[in-house]
């Protein structure tokens, strides 16, 4: 199968971790994790949003379909984590075992079928008083200067990330982005934070 990030895969950190760390920070501020707690990072990528939680004492996995976005992952997590390649519409974990799965910036780029898939699987493998941590591009309004230059800087690089993820991403965005998904799948939100001039979301949802 075609890996969509072989060519961005080494070079990915240096383009997007700074301008993505603070939504990281404000992700584990909303849900401080405790030691002993099993997370799981869906789309996990480079493996930089798990290398944050490594203080917390937790066990980590993560999960990604981009064997090279995995390798990065590799090198940077070494044996800290439990790293898989595989789909996330079918996810090698038994039922009920996470306390806290984040999915970020993965969900916008995938079909709404297979959105669906994945946050059924999400709220299989969670335990039943876990937490699911999603951030991801937010429709709007957006604050002037800020969130105009924001929007524009995703905007183009959704846009060189090829037709398919082009197309998804625009689907996600016109169908109201987290906020809908919520609502279809029945997510209570627990917490919510509008980001970088309104063009980031982040939200702690359960299922009702
Ligand atoms: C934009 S990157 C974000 C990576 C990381 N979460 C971050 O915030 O730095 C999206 C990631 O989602 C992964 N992904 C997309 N669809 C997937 C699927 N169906 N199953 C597992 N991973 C998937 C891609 O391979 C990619 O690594």
């Amino acid at each position: 199968m075609k890996d969509p990030y072989r060519n961005v895969a080494r070079i990915y950190d240096r383009i997007f971790d700074s301008m993505n760390k603070g939504l990281k920070l404000v992700g584990i501020r909303m849900f401080r994790p405790t030691k002993g707690m099993s997370i799981l990072d869906v789309g996990c990528g480079t493996g930089s949003n798990l290398e944050l939680y490594q203080r917390y004492k937790c066990s980590l996995y993560g999960l990604d379909l981009s064997p090279s976005m995995l390798n990065v992952a590799r090198e940077r997590l070494g044996d800290t984590a439990r790293l898989d390649l595989g789909d996330a519409t079918d996810m090698p974990y038994e039922d009920n075992k996470f306390d806290l799965v984040i999915s970020m910036l993965s969900l916008h780029e995938m079909p709404p079928e297979t959105r669906l898939a994945v946050l059924n699987e999400i709220k299989r493998v969670l335990k039943n008083d876990g937490r699911i941590l999603l951030v991801d591009f937010h429709p709007g309004p957006y604050q002037p200067l800020q969130g105009w230059i924001s929007k524009l800087i995703i905007f183009f690089s959704e846009l060189a990330a090829g037709r398919e993820h082009f197309k998804n991403y625009r689907q996600f965005m016109a169908t109201k982005g987290l906020s809908k998904l919520a609502t279809l799948h029945n997510l209570e939100v627990e917490k919510q934070q509008i980001l970088a001039g309104g063009t980031f979301a982040i939200y702690l949802v359960t299922p009702k």
